[in-house]
């Protein structure tokens, strides 16, 4: 606002292009484009939504720990001894809610063919954001480890041993050997490294916890703001005048 009150087109114009987090929007859009039957505005949610799964995760990362001595413990005393255990019901019901949202929010690109030229390029950063929620929400699951968790990150991890090609499944072949001895255990693969072992475990958790933390956060916070920049010079959201 260091231009003044707005007071006619130019100065509004101002305001967005000369303000950091206002220049995200395009200076100029159309009508059409910002209505709600057109967007179902579940882009703009699921933007809401990650950045309140950032501060609720946030918080709870200063009563978790990522140890297989610790977790389900703490998660059991986030529900009934922290003061607010309600932040973890909140960040479990927001995750639930942003796969949903961002799921209807592609539906609507796709129904609206706002996927079609100049927009290709960030219908592709799109699916990257889909996969990355997706990862987010199956990292966060084995956190609370517990049963469920624990059978569940079994279940997913075992897909990935069915990967073609890349996956060994099972034994090493008996041609590959080390210093004339052949292999005893599978070769290294992406369920290995996931696993951080053949079974999910203590380097599992650590895994998962610095993936769903760090890792892939920053890798979306990167992939929206291009989303977002692409959004702008596409021309602004799609849509009738
Ligand atoms: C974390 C996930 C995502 C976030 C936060 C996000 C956010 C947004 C926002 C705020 C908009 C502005 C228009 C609107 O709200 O509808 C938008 C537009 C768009 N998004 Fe996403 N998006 C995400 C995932 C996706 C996915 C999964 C796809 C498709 C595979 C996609 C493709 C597009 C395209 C093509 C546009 C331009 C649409 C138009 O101009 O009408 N996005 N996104």
């Amino acid at each position: 606002m260091r231009v003044g009150l707005p007071r006619d087109e130019g100065g509004r114009l101002r305001v967005i292009v000369n303000n950091l987090f206002l220049h995200l929007h395009p200076a100029t859009i159309r009508r059409g484009g910002v209505k709600l039957s057109y967007t179902w505005c579940m882009g703009g949610i699921s933007s809401f939504l990650f950045v309140f799964e950032l501060v609720t995760g946030l918080l709870l990362m200063f009563y978790y720990r990522p140890t297989v001595a610790h977790a389900y413990q703490d998660v059991v005393a986030l529900e009934a001894v922290v003061p607010m255990g309600l932040v973890r019901e909140m960040h479990r019901w927001g995750a639930h809610l942003m796969v949903i949202t961002v799921w209807l929010h592609m539906l609507r690109v796709f129904l609206t063919g706002s996927y079609k030229p100049p927009r290709e390029f960030n219908w592709v950063v799109g699916v990257l954001l889909l996969v990355l929620t997706m990862l987010m929400s199956f990292t966060g699951y084995l956190l609370p480890w517990d049963q469920l968790a624990m059978w569940a990150v079994t279940v997913g991890t075992n897909m990935v041993g069915a990967v073609p090609f890349l996956e060994p499944q099972g034994a090493p072949p008996t041609w590959l050997t080390v210093s004339g001895e052949p292999l005893t255990g599978p070769p290294g693969s992406l369920r290995t490294l996931l696993l951080g072992g053949q079974t999910v475990g203590p380097a599992t958790l650590l895994r998962f916890y610095v993936l769903h933390c760090l890792v892939l956060p920053v890798a979306m916070l990167v992939l929206m703001a291009v989303h977002f920049w692409r959004i702008r010079k596409d021309g602004g959201i799609s849509g009738p005048l």
